[in-house]
């Protein structure tokens, strides 16, 4: 068997997008213990850097080891009682996620469900709110399925006022999107790195609020081995243990408790993808994939395609586009791949075989991506028959760019 030997690509669909080689690089430096001294203090680093990229001051903001869903699955298992009634509002797939966990977890779950390609309007969540009553809404900030991103302004604060707590996904949205967790009032956020962050999947930047924290101690019940004297044993445990925020709390904070072994060499790329962004200045990453995705859209306009969904609620970071009659869609993007290496995205469920969905996100949030996508685009459209205008994608992308 010969040495992996990945075949090159530029990867331009909802996620996974290229890793920034600076974090490819981070992920190769050598192992060190898990309590080494030095290793903690790299960890108190990385807690600090995730800080600034979620806007908080939130002492536990941390790394849940595994992809997006690992940090999904840790915030609601972990915040969640069996029978405690959880409110998820449901505007795609992922939103069918966060219910598919919440039930799983054993809460009663109430969803309210938005047309594919549309968000609430606030006034439905808060309406929702007061009658379920629930202890936890969990929504997704930006759902990748549908492109949409979900305005959160008020509904932190109404949460508080009502007694619940708002979990947040932005596994999509953070990095390019505004997004700053302690002004908006959330409890908890995860994210994974694939996606505007610039990194590999597999590591779950996560934040908790004071309001979460004492909610998820609550539950605190240290393993026996590593138990100490008046260490608790909650009746109502956490009923994972690998997701248990309790345990994983006592791990990265000041206790140090045994937990999982250190994922070293994610922990590094994860450090890697907020120092980036930090060094870059978190306004400006997103003003980068505003401008990406602005780009995008005026060159898949350029080519004669329509847009998918409410433009005015549009996450920065993918584009969805209306696959045009009489087109093969897989072919389109089975040519973009094999003559150009480029991959777009399909789609789930409703929208398969009738959206593309194109990233301009993370290392790829950049005009020569933007670029040369369209022209294979344009290229692969034509040859399948499509009536696209010449050189119509790029040009106005290049407008775009040129007036910003
Ligand atoms: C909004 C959203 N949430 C959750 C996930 C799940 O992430 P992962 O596949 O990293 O577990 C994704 C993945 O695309 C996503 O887009």
């Amino acid at each position: 068997m010969r040495q992996i030997a990945p075949p090159p690509r530029l990867l331009m669909g909802p996620g996974p997008v290229d890793a920034d080689p600076r974090v490819l690089r981070a992920q190769s430096a050598a192992l060190v213990g898990q309590f080494d001294p030095w290793m903690t203090r790299t960890m108190a680093e990385t807690q600090e850097l995730w800080r600034e990229v979620f806007v908080t001051a939130n002492e536990q903001t941390l790394i849940v080891d595994g992809t997006a869903r690992a940090g999904i699955e840790a915030a609601i298992v972990s915040l969640v009682e069996p029978g405690d009634r959880v409110l998820v509002p449901v505007f795609g797939r992922f939103g069918h996620l966060l219910r598919e966990i919440a039930e799983r977890a054993g809460a009663e779950v109430h969803v309210i469900e938005a047309e594919w390609g549309t968000v609430f309007p606030e006034s439905v969540i808060r309406e929702a709110i007061d009658r379920v009553r629930p202890s936890l809404v969990a929504l997704v900030h930006g759902d990748t399925s549908t492109t949409m991103a979900q305005p959160l302004d008020g509904l932190g604060a109404y949460c508080a006022e009502r007694g619940a707590l708002l979990y947040v996904d932005a596994t999509a949205s953070l990095g390019g999107n505004t997004l700053r967790v302690d002004e908006l009032g959330i409890d908890a956020i995860t994210t994974g790195l694939q996606k505007c962050l610039g990194g590999p999947s597999g590591s779950a930047p996560a934040s908790f609020s004071p309001r979460a924290v004492e909610t998820i101690m609550g539950r605190r019940s240290v393993e026996a081995g590593i138990r100490g004297e008046g260490d608790e044993t909650a009746q109502n445990r956490i009923r994972s243990n690998y997701f248990d925020l309790a345990m994983i709390f006592d791990y990265w904070g000041p206790k140090r408790l045994n937990h999982h072994t250190e994922a070293t060499s994610a922990l590094y790329g994860a450090r890697e993808c907020a120092r980036i962004i930090v060094e870059e200045g978190l306004p400006a990453t997103i003003a980068r994939h505003e401008l990406a995705g602005r780009a995008m859209l005026a060159g898949v306009q350029g080519l004669g395609l329509a847009a998918y969904g409410d433009l005015a609620h549009r996450m920065n970071n993918v584009t969805g586009v209306i696959i045009p009659d009489g087109v093969e869609p897989d072919a389109v993007r089975g040519a973009m791949l094999e003559h150009f290496g480029i991959e777009i995205g399909t789609s789930f469920g409703p929208l398969h075989g009738k959206v593309w969905r194109i990233g301009t996100m993370g290392f790829n949030a950049r005009k020569d991506a933007v670029l040369t996508t369209l022209a294979a685009l344009e290229t692969c459209l034509r040859r399948a028959g499509a009536a696209v205008p010449v050189g119509g994608g790029v040009d106005a992308a290049l407008d775009e760019y040129a007036g910003s």
